[in-house]
């Protein structure tokens, strides 16, 4: 049974009723960020259940030291953590001298939790009874300030219901935390200062080894009835930690709320000596505004959002839900501001995987943030990768390959590899290939070819040369074949002749050549420059082509179709659909060596390579593999749904496009994965996007112009989107019988619909 907790609705994600297993799950859910930080949605007040506490600093990570059985050369050294940083949420409140604590409360009545998508804030409400029988309503709003990326704020407002009472708040910062997730139970931060000092504390904290210093700040204000109340706060301060109680004596049915604003100032922004006086600077700012002040400028600093990225889908209200959810999640973990930041799979929901980037941002995010935000923003996340080619030719060199070899990281932080696995670190190669089609989806869609001369052709040839000394001829099979790798799919690990794998080098080098050609022509300077600075000769290239032209694919001749592997029909193949439920997920319930022999995919792999080079490929045959591989895929990546979305609507299989959608849009509000409490699943997120605009929008790139093949899961009354190509802001709504385009400003655009070219103005009709 997968979760229904979540109430329906277009704009919030909304849990009513407190019950206590679902913290964790709902600390996730309710996540909120800002691009720079970001915090699973731990309560303000003590909670002694079970809970997973998470605040997270873009950037700010540690590197764990790798934890193997027998070391062996190569292994990366360390698995890069992002931090759980200090807390500044922290509000311990008590009445007449009894902690408020939802778990020892003896009851707790109209509990409500609201995610607001559409205005970026959170806020939980209930009644809790506690053990000394007093009755109070809290009602406490929080956000992460996406005006101003350091700030965040609280307002904690709380009742007694059924007494006057003494109440005390004890908003507190603390740098004494742990990660949940850690190899060697290591410390992973230092406190070098705590202060306090005229109704503001800090603590000044810094990382081990990877020395990232972090201000945590802090400032409370109180009102009763909402007016401002004159408490002198009293300071208690430990190790890692500072307080300031402010005690209050309220009358029965009185409202006392207490203003929180708070959050991170680092040295990745500031000096190091003086990150409290940029803490200071911020809550001068914040102050002087209030909170309900920065909350309208959240508002609207979130409208704008929304007026670009929403998708609306008329007549399923889940579905609605799920986009948005999607689309809120993605720009609460990146907003494209710093080029030095990227999107890590669990964004700030989570530790797994979190922070670091993973080839998920190429193959996946790219598209989102291309078509639903300024064309910099992609050229940022690709400049990202220029940025790490040296690291990326080190990482290359450790494994043996010569001469200017990049082989790009798994996952990383700073460029270097740092994951614990063999299998899955290094030996999925095919991450390479998804560095080079981003730079070609960039240059498709955007239309901005002056990255490749500039960055991406330099990062194209580093890879080509990877690839063509990867790759080894087979005198046996008369072809170059690439050995020992794994691809997308990771239920198989170190097998020969990935076809997705081998097929993405080949035009890797194929895309690479005629780049070199290209510039050589059109940027004669660039060209003498690179040749120079790479020492590329027509040798090396014809190196590169013989790579090309000869690379081994496996096919079955029986089937019709390409093998995922070498050996891939020695599997014995039965459908998904003839496991347990029981059985499912697998990776929860197989050992990992059934798995592996079994012949199960995790996602999309020979599907991946059809959806990246559809071009290459007829329907017709796009059918054949789809029809023998995804009934043996059970779809336990989150990356997995949506491709498969995408191309049973480009078969026309409206209804099997749908259950991926929702599958894709709903995976964390529904946890079909059974492990939301470990934090939401950010890239796929883009995934799901992809779904509906090139799924049902069937929106793709023709000879440079946007073309559209839409189509209306039957569920729908309509659904509209808007992209932002090539500098112009087409707005796309998908009806029942029509589809009509709009264009922003009055430069026409002409786009392909079902092939046909149309003219939009500003509002056309077809
Ligand atoms: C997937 C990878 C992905 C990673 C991070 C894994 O489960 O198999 O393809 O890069 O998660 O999202």
């Amino acid at each position: 049974m997968n979760q229904d907790y979540i109430k329906p609705d277009a704009w919030s994600i909304i849990e009513e009723g407190f019950d206590a297993a679902r913290v964790e799950s709902s600390e996730s859910l309710f996540s909120i960020g800002n691009g720079a930080m970001g915090q699973r949605a731990n309560f303000e007040e003590q909670y002694s259940g079970d809970t997973f506490q998470g605040s997270y600093i873009a950037g700010v990570f540690y590197p764990d030291k790798t934890k193997v059985g027998w070391w062996k050369n190569g292994y990366p050294e360390y698995f890069a953590k992002v931090l759980n940083a200090p807390n500044w949420i922290g509000i311990n409140v008590a009445i007449n001298e009894e902690t408020l604590d939802l778990n020892t409360c003896k009851e707790v009545k109209d509990f409500v939790r609201e995610l607001n998508m559409k205005e970026g804030y959170h806020q939980r409400s209930f009644v809790a009874v506690m053990p000394n029988d007093l009755e109070v309503k809290v009602t406490a709003t929080r956000f992460l300030s996406i005006v101003d990326d350091e700030l965040g704020a609280i307002n904690y407002e709380v009742e007694v219901l059924n007494a006057d009472a003494v109440l005390k708040f004890t908003p507190y910062l603390d740098g004494g935390i742990t990660n949940r997730d850690a190899n060697w139970e290591e410390r992973f931060w230092e406190t070098i200062d705590v202060k306090a000092e005229n109704e503001q504390a800090f603590v000044v904290s810094k990382t081990f080894k990877t020395e990232y210093h972090v201000g945590t700040y802090m400032q409370s204000e109180i009102t009763l009835n909402g007016e401002k109340l004159q408490v002198e706060g009293e300071v208690e301060k430990a190790d890692d930690q500072v307080s300031i109680s402010y005690s209050v004596k309220v009358n029965k049915g009185e409202k006392i709320a207490l203003q929180k604003y708070a959050g991170y100032v680092t040295d990745m922004n500031h000096n190091q000596d003086s990150l409290i006086a940029a803490a200071k600077n911020v809550l001068q700012k914040a102050t002087t505004s209030g909170f309900a002040q920065l909350l309208q400028e959240q508002k609207e600093a979130w409208a704008k959002i929304w007026e670009m990225a929403d998708i609306t889908i008329d007549g399923d209200v889940k579905a609605q839900q799920g986009i948005r959810f999607n689309i809120f999640q993605l720009n609460q973990t990146y907003l494209g501001k710093d080029e030095r930041l990227n999107i890590g799979p669990k964004g700030f929901t989570g530790e797994k995987y979190g922070g670091s980037t993973y080839w998920d941002t190429e193959a996946y995010c790219i598209p989102f943030y291309m078509a639903t935000k300024d064309q910099q923003v992609a050229r940022n996340l690709l400049t990202y990768r220029y940025n790490h080619l040296e690291k990326a030719k080190e990482n290359a060199q450790k494994l043996g390959f010569t001469n200017g070899a990049a082989l790009y990281p798994m996952v990383t932080m700073n460029g270097e590899e740092s994951h614990n696995e063999w299998e899955i670190t290094f030996e999925e190669i095919h991450r390479n290939g998804a560095m080079v089609f981003a730079i070609y989806n960039y240059v498709r869609f955007t239309g901005d070819y002056s990255y490749v001369p500039e960055m991406g052709l330099e990062v194209m040839i580093a890879i080509a040369r990877f690839w063509q000394q990867r790759a080894n001829f087979s005198k046996n099979k008369n072809k170059y074949v690439i050995l020992g790798v794994t691809g997308p799919n990771e239920y198989e690990n170190n097998v020969n002749n990935n076809w997705y794998t081998n097929y993405l080098a080949k035009w890797c080098i194929e895309y690479c050549i005629e780049n070199i050609e290209k510039i050589k022509a059109e940027f004669a300077e660039d060209h003498s420059r690179i040749m120079a600075k790479t020492s590329l000769d027509a040798e090396e290239i014809a190196k590169w082509k013989d790579v090309a032209e000869n690379m081994y694919f496996p096919y079955s001749e029986e089937f019709g179709v390409y093998l995922q592997q070498d050996g891939f029909l020695d599997k014995e193949i039965e459908p998904v659909s003839t496991l347990t439920k029981k059985q499912r997920p697998i990776n929860q319930n197989w050992s990992w060596d059934r798995i592996l022999r079994s012949c199960y995919i995790k996602q999309a792999d020979v599907l991946q390579g059809f959806y990246f080079f559809e071009d290459h490929f007829s329907e017709e045959n796009l059918e054949k593999h789809f029809d023998f591989y995804e009934p043996i895929t059970v779809h336990e990546s989150s990356l997995s749904p949506c491709v498969h979305s995408i191309q049973a609507a480009k078969l026309g299989r409206m209804e099997q496009a749908y259950t991926f959608y929702l599958r894709t849009s709903r995976l964390d509000l529904d946890d079909y994965n059974h492990e939301v409490k470990e934090g939401c699943h950010i890239t796929s997120m883009a995934g799901t996007w992809m779904s509906i605009v090139e799924g049902f929008g069937g929106m793709r790139v023709v000879d440079g112009k946007l073309s559209f093949t839409p189509q209306l899961p039957e569920q729908w009354n309509g659904f509209s989107f808007k992209v932002n190509f090539r500098n112009q802001i087409l707005k796309i709504n998908i009806g029942k019988n029509e589809t009509t385009f709009s264009v922003d400003g009055n430069e026409p655009m002409t786009v392909l619909l079902n092939g046909e070219a149309i003219e939009v103005q500003n509002t056309i009709n077809s």
